[in-house]
């Protein structure tokens, strides 16, 4: 992390897990413990449970997010969730272009730039996942394909608002898996990723956006990875459903 430039944001995206009366008591079991984090705390809840969470924070230094958000106003569309519906409910976050979604509901780069712009237009601040399969980094496109997600998330965002933007890194081989990225490969992975980032805005903007590594991410390695120049925190996902291990993770991340 390189704090003197850019903030480091600890983000757990709780995926689809945690009912509103969990939502209630598990944030209750975090606050006391992440109570005086030097990073931002954050925690994408599933849509159901965002008016437990935010309750539920209040007075806290927890800030919640979405999971997901449509790119259009309004309109015809069966089981969709506005911006406009998030912001009015509390939500500062929304996680954008989850690999899950990517690989299970037809997400596309298109899609996800569409979410991007509707999100940061409506005030949000947008948590953009990009991330390479296992097959593709075996036949070593990983670079090319996280520098062209990354530019196509991008579409039409100006300089200005990169500052509502952050960026996970999580290579899709090590979410959920138990098999971490070595802090090497999270922070070249990051690396790729600024890099193509100061391709469109320039090396200064680039070292300005905050780019976290995403991936089995937990209390034990999270020193190593957070101690990397390009890893400006984390998406996490299994640990942030534990309040001492997500509470470890924001202390790595706080020093
Ligand atoms: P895990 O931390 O469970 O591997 O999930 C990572 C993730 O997908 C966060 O968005």
């Amino acid at each position: 992390m390189n704090k003197a430039v850019r903030s480091a944001v600890i983000a757990g995206n709780w995926k689809m897990n945690k009912t509103p009366a969990e939502t209630t008591a598990l944030i209750n079991e975090m606050k006391p413990l992440v109570a005086d984090a030097d990073c931002k705390v954050v925690l994408c809840v599933p849509f159901i449970d965002i008016p437990a969470a935010v309750e539920a924070a209040k007075g806290s230094n927890i800030e919640i997010g979405a999971e997901n958000v449509h790119f259009k106003e309004s309109g015809a569309y069966t089981g969709e969730v506005s911006a406009q519906m998030l912001i009015e409910s509390g939500v500062k976050y929304v996680v954008v272009g989850h690999s899950e979604r990517r690989q299970y509901f037809g997400e596309t780069d298109q899609t996800v730039n569409l979410r991007t712009l509707a999100a940061v237009n409506a005030g949000l601040t947008a948590i953009v996942c990009v991330g390479e399969t296992l097959e593709q980094r075996e036949l070593g496109y990983t670079e090319t394909l996280l520098k062209f997600q990354t530019k196509m998330a991008l579409t039409n965002i100006s300089a200005d608002q990169l500052k509502n933007i952050i960026i996970a890194y999580e290579p899709v081989w090590a979410i959920g898996t138990g098999v971490t990225a070595t802090a090497d490969q999270a922070n070249q992975g990051n690396g790729y990723v600024r890099e193509a980032i100061a391709e469109v805005y320039g090396k200064a903007v680039a070292e300005t956006v905050t780019v976290q590594y995403g991936g089995s991410m937990n209390a034990k390695n999270a020193d190593e990875l957070v101690a990397m120049e390009h890893v400006d925190g984390g998406l996490i996902g299994g640990a942030s459903l534990k309040a001492p291990d997500f509470a470890a993770i924001v202390k790595a991340a706080s020093k």
